[in-house]
């Protein structure tokens, strides 16, 4: 599966999704050799979470870092605008509020939200800064968020040898598991993620500061911590109205 364009992005990123959610957790296990859930443990853990804290798990999937943060005592609400992976997430029964919405146009208050966790979708939106800036919206002054997504090692020989594993053996094993192209589409989506230093910028152009990020099993992923410390910056000329209108 080639990259979809601009305009087809969000349809087929939704149906994409709808498609694999009875597999998706199975193939993270597998994929992951169960790494995922450690990451998920320090993402939750990275927030800090006094008892009955509001949390958002934007683009919750099948609700794993909502659970997670349940168990870590947070109040907890899931938000994804796929229906198959709301289902999922349904079929749990994990206790906490699930709504179907786009991430960049959250039916949230401002400032109604302690914490936002966000595992492997920013590769996934059309627009990443609009996404940040409504999360940053619905954070209250000094929130927290916890971004956790893929990355690319550092190193020339783990990248090498993550490239062989990422792009050849994880599209085979979602052939088998669940289908190819999802898991060919997975590693070619890291096009869409930003570099550290323009992700960064981004955060900060939201409202977020206390940037920092953490390095995951040799930089096969990462964990982004921030917190809304402000307000956000000025639109730049070329953002976006609707952007401009969150900020
Ligand atoms: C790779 S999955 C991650 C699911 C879950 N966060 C996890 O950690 O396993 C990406 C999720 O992002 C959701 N998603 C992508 N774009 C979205 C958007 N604009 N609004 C809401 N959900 C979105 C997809 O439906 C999918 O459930």
């Amino acid at each position: 599966m080639s990259l979809p364009a601009a305009d087809d992005k969000r349809a087929v990123v939704e149906a994409m999704f709808d498609r694999i959610a009875p597999r998706y957790d199975l193939m993270n296990r597998l994929m992951t050799f169960g790494i995922d859930r450690g990451w998920r443990r320090q993402a939750i853990a990275s927030l800090a979470l006094r008892p009955g804290e509001r949390v958002l798990d934007l683009a919750c999937g099948s609700g794993d870092l909502a659970a997670a943060a349940l168990e870590a005592g947070g109040r907890v609400i899931g938000v994804d605008f796929s229906a198959g992976m709301l289902r999922a997430a349904r079929a749990r029964r994990l206790g906490c509020g699930l709504v179907r919405a786009d991430a960049l146009a959250l039916p949230l208050a401002d400032a109604s939200i302690d914490a936002v966790v966000s595992g492997f979708a920013l590769r996934n939106f059309v627009d990443l800064r609009a996404a940040l800036a409504e999360s940053a919206r619905v954070l209250r002054p000094g929130g927290r968020i916890a971004l956790l997504e893929v990355d690319r090692p550092a190193s020339a020989l783990l990248r090498f040898g993550h490239a062989i594993y990422f792009r050849r053996i994880v599209p085979l094993l979602g052939a088998l598991v669940a289908e190819r192209d999802a898991y060919t589409y997975l590693p070619e989506s890291t096009a869409y993620l930003p570099d550290e230093p323009t992700l960064r910028a981004q955060l900060a152009a939201a409202g977020l500061g206390a940037i920092k990020k953490r390095s995951l099993l040799g930089g096969a992923a990462q964990l982004v911590t921030a917190a809304r410390t402000g307000e956000a910056a000025e639109p730049a000329a070329s953002d976006s109205p609707e952007r401009a209108r969150h900020a």
